[in-house]
């Protein structure tokens, strides 16, 4: 199965109302990468935030860099973008543009100070990750952050036997795991990484690694919403301190690098 960016983009469209309220509401998977965010961004920065879903993300580094530039497959997500940055008052701040990841040439070489690629965008472009992370890295300057998220082989296979029938789960873990990746929606799969594996695709294209994190490791990120509402804060505090810890690399549904663009 190969990348097919025809079905991620309608795939995007179908589900863009569902994915907004997802980056609007409270959730381990959006607050772990948001913390990172708001320790590596500075006010001078200009921002790419690639992938960059309904907008939410970009807003809150619109309010504290010098500018953003959203780029996103799904023209539908986009829309709502556009609506929820005209109603947080920051359309001189952010520019919304459609692009691929993996082919980022409406940019030019070393356009922005901190790149950002989180919530999974990474795993949908599948064979073509290395090509994706040579873009973002392109178009990094020198010594800009990256942070680049993507889901995590043995954190995904691990959570599965949470949420699938107790006589399913072992040979649906198995293929996962051998395949590499999972169906995240009709058509559309989705590249499931290691630790090294992320590592060293982000090295290999002219980065140093400064910290890898696994988000979230103590609890399913899809159910936590079932979780106490007024335990949610306290989770989160629990989980920065535990996401970057070595032994648990790995376990969480998503991997976390950070990187700094040293070629
Ligand atoms: C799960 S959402 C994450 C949104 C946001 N980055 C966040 O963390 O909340 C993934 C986003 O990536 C976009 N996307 C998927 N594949 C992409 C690609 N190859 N290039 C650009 N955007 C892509 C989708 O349209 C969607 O808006």
């Amino acid at each position: 199965m190969l990348y097919n960016p025809e079905a991620v983009r309608k795939a995007y469209d179908e589900i863009a109302d569902k994915e907004d309220g997802f980056e609007k509401g409270f959730s381990l998977r959006n607050e772990i990468p948001r913390m990172f965010i708001k320790k590596y961004l500075e006010p001078s920065d200009s921002v790419l935030d690639a992938g960059g879903g309904s907008g939410i993300n970009a807003i809150m580094m619109a309010q504290r860099s010098q500018r953003v530039t959203l780029v996103d497959i799904s023209p539908k997500v986009l829309e709502l973008a556009a609506t929820n940055i005209h109603n947080a008052g920051m359309t001189e701040k952010i520019d919304l543009t459609v692009g691929d990841i993996s082919d980022l040439r409406q940019f030019g070489d070393a356009e922005f100070s901190l790149v950002v690629c989180i919530g999974g965008t990474l795993s949908y472009v599948l064979e073509k990750g290395q090509q994706a992370i040579r873009e973002l890295v392109r178009v990094a300057r020198r010594d800009a952050i990256l942070i680049i998220g993507c889901d995590s082989k043995y954190g995904f296979v691990r959570w599965l036997f949470n949420e699938i029938e107790a006589e399913s789960q072992l040979e649906t873990a198995l293929e996962i795991y051998e395949a590499g990746k999972y169906e995240a929606a009709e058509g559309v799969f989705a590249r499931l990484y290691t630790v090294s594996e992320l590592t060293t695709l982000i090295q290999d294209a002219g980065c140093e690694i400064i910290e890898i994190a696994s988000t979230p490791c103590l609890i399913n990120s899809w159910e936590q919403s079932s979780y106490p509402v007024e335990e949610q804060r306290g989770l989160l505090e629990l989980e920065m301190k535990f996401c970057t810890a070595p032994e648990l690399l790995g376990t969480g549904h998503h991997l976390l690098c950070v990187a700094r663009k040293i070629g």
